[in-house]
């Protein structure tokens, strides 16, 4: 056996080692964090899907005077769980985000937010949470037929 080959081999077995010990070992992704951490965490969420809800029915976001909540109370039928899917007014598969844009210049004749905007991420988060626990389910089928008005426990829930 040449040099090379002992010493590929070596290496090798260091990392079948070190895989078996990822395995086998106590690995975590992120160190735990404690329930005060946690807790703000929680409360900066929160903050999101509570900005969210304010964009989404003070017609803001539009020229026009209608708001969202208009044409989607509480979130209804804006289906965050079925994206990404092709949506014909987008003409390509698109993300939740890009719709969200869509109804802001198209039906509110607004302008687009940038989609990593502390704006859109507010508004996705509202849609996602009043839609938690319904199952995600990416469909080209909910494009042919009525949009399914789809809610989930809705916001705030307590
Ligand atoms: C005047 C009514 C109207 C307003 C206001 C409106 N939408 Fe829509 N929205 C629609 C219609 C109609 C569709 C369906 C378009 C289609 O699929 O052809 C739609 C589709 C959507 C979808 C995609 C749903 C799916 O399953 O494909 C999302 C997400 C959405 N709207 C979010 C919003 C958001 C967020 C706002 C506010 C910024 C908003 N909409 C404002 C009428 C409206």
């Amino acid at each position: 056996m040449n040099r090379n080959r002992k010493m590929m081999l070596a290496s090798m077995a260091t990392t079948l080692a070190a895989g078996v010990l990822i395995v086998t070992g106590t690995v975590q992704a992120k160190p735990p964090r404690s329930e005060a951490q946690v807790a703000q965490e929680q409360a900066a969420l929160m903050q999101a899907v509570a900005k969210g809800d304010g964009l989404w029915h003070d017609g803001s976001l539009g020229t026009n005077g209608l708001a969202c909540g208009n044409c989607h109370p509480d979130g209804s039928a804006s289906n965050p769980h079925t994206f990404p899917k092709f949506q014909t007014n987008l003409g390509k598969v698109g993300t939740l985000r890009e719709m969200i844009n869509w109804c802001i210049m198209v039906p509110m004749q607004g302008k687009a937010l940038a989609l990593d905007s502390e704006e859109m991420i507010a508004m996705e988060a509202y849609s996602t949470f009043t839609h938690r626990g319904v199952a995600i389910a990416p469909a080209k089928d909910e494009q042919y037929g009525a949009v399914p008005v789809v809610s989930g426990p809705g916001y705030p829930s307590q």
